[in-house]
C-alpha cells in the first residue's frame, strides 16, 4: 500500500536545488510513497494575534490539514548560516499550535538536504533534527542524507541520470518507507 508523505521544502527559490532533490526523491519512491508538496511560502510570519477561536489564517489551516492527512512528513531543506531557514522554522511553529493541536506529534518523519558545499547541510540538520524531536515527530535517525548537489547528475527534466545517485536516493526512500511501516 502506498503511504502519503507531506513534503515541506525549506527554500522558496524557483530553481531550488532542494526542490529538485525532493522531486527526484518523489520519482524514486513512486509505488511505495506518494509525495504531497506543502506550500509554505504563503504563510504569514508567526503571530499569536492571528489565531481566531483556535483557527489560524487560511494558508495555515490548509498546511495543517495537508500535514494531518499524511502518513508521514519529509523536510527537505538547505542550511542557512549552519542552521534552519526561517521559512521552514515559521512553518514548523505554525503547525505546532494551538497547544494540544500540533500536527507534528507522533508523525513518522525524516529530513534531508542538499547544498553546493561539501557537508551537504549536515550542520543545519543538527538543528533541524533537534526541532523535529522537540515537536514530537518520530524522526528517522539512520540512514542520514547529506547531499552535495551536482547538476550534471540530473537530466533537464529533473530525472536522475547518475546511477550512484539514484542508488543513494532509492536506498534512503526504501529506508523511510520501512520506518513509516514499522510505526504503522
Ligand atoms: C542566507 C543564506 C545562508 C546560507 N548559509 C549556508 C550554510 O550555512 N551552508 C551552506 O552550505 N550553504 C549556505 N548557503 C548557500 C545555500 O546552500 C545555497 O544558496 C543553496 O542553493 C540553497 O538551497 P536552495 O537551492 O534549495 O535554495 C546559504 C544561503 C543563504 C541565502
Amino acid at each position: 500500500m502506498s503511504r502519503s508523505v507531506a513534503v515541506l521544502v525549506g527554500s522558496l527559490r524557483a530553481q531550488s536545488i532542494n526542490r529538485i532533490t525532493a522531486k527526484a526523491l518523489a520519482r524514486v519512491a513512486e509505488g511505495s510513497l506518494t509525495f504531497d508538496f506543502v506550500e509554505i511560502g504563503d504563510l504569514p510570519l508567526y503571530n499569536e494575534d492571528l489565531w481566531q477561536d483556535g483557527a489560524g489564517p487560511a494558508p495555515v489551516e490548509r498546511m495543517k490539514a495537508q500535514v494531518a492527512a499524511a502518513d508521514a512528513v519529509l523536510l527537505v531543506s538547505p542550511e542557512y548560516n549552519r542552521a534552519v531557514p526561517g521559512v521552514l522554522c515559521n512553518a514548523l511553529d505554525w503547525g505546532s499550535r494551538p497547544p494540544g493541536k500540533s500536527v507534528w506529534s507522533h508523525k513518522p518523519a525524516a529530513c534531508v538536504g542538499a547544498s553546493q558545499g561539501a557537508i551537504g547541510t549536515a550542520a543545519g540538520q543538527v538543528h533541524l533534527k533537534a526541532r523535529m524531536v522537540t515537536l514530537g515527530m518520530i524522526a528517522m535517525g539512520h540512514p542520514e542524507f547529506y547531499l552535495r548537489f551536482e547538476p550534471e547528475k540530473y537530466a533537464p527534466d529533473g530525472s536522475v541520470q547518475d546511477e550512484s545517485l539514484r542508488k543513494f536516493l532509492t536506498g534512503y526512500m526504501d529506508a523511510f518507507a520501512r520506518h513509516i511501516e514499522r510505526l504503522g
